[in-house]
């Protein structure tokens, strides 16, 4: 049977600068280097498969903790991007780094201006519709001295650079989000401290939340009063969250964790966005009991379950309960990410065919979803909680020695149902 897409469905695949790029000085390059050796050692004491060490680099090794060169996509994008061409992407998403294009507060770098300029005409010319994310989780230095997203001034110099380039690329660019997962860089950086800037503090969480939502709410009202007509999205993380055997204590702590998570951040989403960006990763079983959150429980029994390289869960079926929950705010919704750490390659293919199955589901069902975004075009350094660069999420192998790419067998797969714009199922 197939499976059709709706006319004009959006393609692709996305990446952030920093994971990517290479060559960049921010806020976490800093912090890259007082920890690569500590996460290394740490590193030594887990059991780890043979196929994540024999690949370079490995967790043991220090640089795998250093974004460094990254892929030097800021030099090698006309090639990703006649990669992703040749997959039949018809989309991409990516995001500019604030810190080349504004290295100093007040001084913008033109150079950098019409590189990005340059990326969105390698874009443009490939039929490739650009989704320009403003911020994935990296601040300029001057930024991060002045307190980072703590301190309000920042929403001001954020929202001036947004202008900046909203009049720079406003003529090849329709769609932006303003924030990555702003939820995801409030929780390792501000509640677990495990990324920049380091910090454990509800109290100091809560100042960033309510800093970075003011500057998103902004962001929304500068491009309605300016006229600029862009459609403006947010990119918010969802799990499908269940309460561990729908025990009353863990339903409780459900409850908590939706008001956290996400109805915060819907509440200011729905009434400052023209569409919905969701990044849906994995389920999460809460469970009081054993300490909070156990990942990847959800509903056992499924034979469709499985776990990827950094242990997180499996679950297709979830994105299409995360729609339907997401249907009664009735915007447009992309799905901005959603993929798998998985270096063998061995299940992209089988988890992007049952994702995109749900997904139809959720279309037929009257759900208005416009776009999917995998996560990601490249391998990458994996952001969260530090990781670097032994998960493999790319539908593209990067050799870090060589910079060479290869394509991996499931982005044929992908590129399949992308070209056809339906997915075959049995
Ligand atoms: C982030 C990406 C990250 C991916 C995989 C998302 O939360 O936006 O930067 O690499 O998840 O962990």
């Amino acid at each position: 049977m197939e499976l059709k897409f709706p006319h004009g469905f959006f393609w692709g695949a996305a990446t952030s600068s920093h994971q990517v790029e290479g060559g960049n000085f921010n806020d976490w390059t800093q912090w890259e280097k007082e920890n690569s050796e500590g996460l290394a050692k740490a590193a030594a004491l887990k059991k780890w498969p043979q196929y994540i060490l024999d690949r370079y680099p490995n967790p043991l090794q220090p640089e795998n903790y250093i974004s460094g060169r990254a892929c030097d996509h800021y030099n090698l994008y006309e090639k990703d991007f006649e990669i992703a061409n040749e997959l039949g992407h018809n989309a991409h998403r990516f995001s500019l780094e604030w810190s080349r294009i504004e290295p100093e507060e007040g001084k913008f770098n033109e150079e950098a201006i019409e590189h990005y300029r340059k990326v969105l005409q390698a874009l443009k010319s490939r039929g490739l519709e650009p989704f320009v994310t403003l911020w994935h989780w990296t601040n300029p230095v001057w930024i991060q001295k002045i307190g980072g997203w703590e301190n309000p001034k920042t929403i001001e110099y954020f929202l001036r650079f947004a202008r900046r380039v909203f009049e720079e690329y406003g003529q090849s660019v329709k769609f932006w989000i303003p924030f990555n997962e702003p939820g995801t860089a409030i929780s390792y950086g501000y509640i677990y401290g495990t990324q920049p800037p380091g910090v454990r503090s509800k109290k100091r969480a809560n100042l960033v939340f309510a800093n970075l939502m003011e500057a998103h709410k902004k962001i929304f009202l500068l491009n309605k009063n300016e006229k600029f007509g862009f459609q403006i999205g947010c990119s918010h993380f969802i799990f499908y969250r269940k309460a561990h055997k729908n025990l009353p204590w863990n339903f409780l702590a459900k409850k908590i964790m939706d008001h956290f998570a996400d109805a915060r951040f819907l509440k200011v989403f729905k009434d400052y966005s023209d569409f919905f960006g969701i990044q849906y990763y994995q389920p999460e079983s809460v469970n009081v009991k054993l300490g909070g959150r156990i990942m990847g429980l959800v509903e056992k029994k499924t034979t469709m379950q499985w776990l990827n390289d950094l242990g997180w869960g499996v679950f297709p079926e979830g994105i299409y309960h995360v729609l339907k929950q997401l249907a009664k705010f009735g915007k447009p919704i992309y799905i901005t990410e959603n993929g798998l750490a998985d270096a063998r390659d061995e299940s992209r293919g089988k988890f992007i065919r049952e994702h995109l199955r749900w997904l139809h589901k959720a279309i037929s069902e009257g759900i208005d979803v416009r776009g999917y975004f995998h996560w990601s075009l490249l391998d990458n350094f994996e952001f969260v909680d530090m990781r670097g660069y032994w998960p493999r999420f790319g539908l593209i192998e990067v050799d870090y020695k060589t910079l060479g790419r290869s394509i991996r067998p499931s982005a044929w797969e992908y590129a399949k149902i992308c070209k056809n714009n339906s997915l075959e199922i049995d």
